[in-house]
Formats: structure tokens, C-alpha cells, sequence
């Protein structure tokens, strides 16, 4: 419930994500070079911030399209349910692409989205997610690439909400309620 007051504690600095952005995106270079072109596919809204920092590093030619899939809605647990509310622009048959994900914590909207892709018969498609709560899968379904693994915590920050708030952010934080009933 987003009207109780709470804190927000730093979890991982915007420095510490530079850095390992910086990382991903060296590897995922390395991993896809020779492509003609990659199609970098952002789940929105949570991946805003972070397709934007690491497209930027990546040394290939790319292309960037989204996708909007249902997760949270305003709550802060995860609905079972995944919907595709905003369906890529681009075709990806036969492409190299890669999906850029917020957090993979169930598992259930990036193993939809992964299934729905590979439907497509892509070339090859891998996944860079910023951050793994892996105490939190419920589906077995694993990144290629991950920036963090992180505690099962809530987070916020660094394009990531809760209830639509707090994504500007420059780093990650956990929430923390406080007062009574905290
Ligand atoms: P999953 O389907 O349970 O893996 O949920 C993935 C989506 O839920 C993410 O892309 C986020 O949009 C959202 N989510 C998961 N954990 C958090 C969190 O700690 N803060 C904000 N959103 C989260």
C-alpha cells in the first residue's frame, strides 16, 4: 500500500550500477559480435533507465523496441497472470536479439516473454537482467546475463517503482515501511 510512509535505504549506488552496466555491456558486445544488427527489446516501464545506459555502451548496431507485459500492477506482489499490453513494433524472425528486464523475480513475466519470443523463431535470443532475486523463482527461468543478485527486498529506483513512484531514482534502494504496523 503505497500511502504508508517508508523509507528508502541504498542498496546498490548509481556508481556501483555504472560500473557494472558498463560490464554487461562489454559482454554482451563480445558475445554478439559480427551481428549485422541487434534488436535490443526493453520490458517496459521498469527497464527504461537501464536499456538507455546499456544500449549506450554497447559497441554493435542496434535497434531498441519494447514490449509491455502486466506485472505488479500497483501491488507489491507479482500476479501470475502475464498479459502482453504493448506488443513490439518490429519483427524478430531471424534477428539477434537481446531482452533487457528490470528484475526477474517469480520468473513468470520473463518466462512468458522469453516463450512468446522464441515463438517467433528469432536467430538467437539472449536476456541481460539488472537484477535476480533468485530466492523469490517460482519458474526456472535464468538470464543470461545479470547485473545483481539481490535479497528478497523490495526495490526501487534506476527506472524500477512502487505504485508508479520513485523510478528517478539514481540508484537502487530497498523500501522500508515505517510507523505502526511496519
Ligand atoms: P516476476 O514475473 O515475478 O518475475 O516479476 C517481474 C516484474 O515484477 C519485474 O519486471 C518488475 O516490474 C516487478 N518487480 C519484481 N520485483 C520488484 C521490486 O522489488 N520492485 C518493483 N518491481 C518489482
Amino acid at each position: 500500500m503505497p500511502d504508508r510512509p517508508y523509507v528508502i535505504d541504498e542498496m546498490i549506488s548509481a556508481k556501483a550500477i555504472a560500473a557494472r552496466v558498463e560490464a554487461l555491456a562489454k559482454e554482451i558486445t563480445r558475445a554478439f559480435r559480427g551481428t549485422d544488427k541487434l534488436v535490443v527489446v526493453g520490458l517496459l516501464r521498469g527497464s527504461f533507465v537501464f536499456i538507455a545506459d546499456l544500449v549506450r555502451e554497447i559497441d554493435l548496431p542496434v535497434e531498441v523496441d519494447f514490449l509491455e507485459a502486466s506485472s505488479y500492477g500497483d501491488a507489491m506482489q507479482s500476479s501470475r497472470e502475464v498479459r502482453i499490453l504493448k506488443d513490439l513494433r518490429g519483427e524478430i524472425s531471424g534477428r539477434d536479439v537481446l531482452v533487457v528486464e528490470d528484475i526477474v523475480d517469480t520468473g513468470f513475466t520473463l518466462s512468458h516473454v522469453v516463450n512468446l519470443l522464441r515463438s517467433r523463431v528469432p536467430k538467437r535470443l539472449e536476456v541481460c537482467a539488472l537484477l535476480d532475486k533468485p530466492s523469490r523463482r517460482e519458474v526456472a527461468i535464468k538470464a543470461t546475463w545479470t547485473g545483481f543478485e539481490i535479497p528478497d527486498e523490495f526495490v526501487v529506483g534506476y527506472g524500477i517503482d512502487f505504485a508508479q513512484r520513485n523510478r528517478n531514482l539514481p540508484y537502487i534502494g530497498a523500501v522500508h515501511f515505517t510507523g505502526d504496523g511496519a
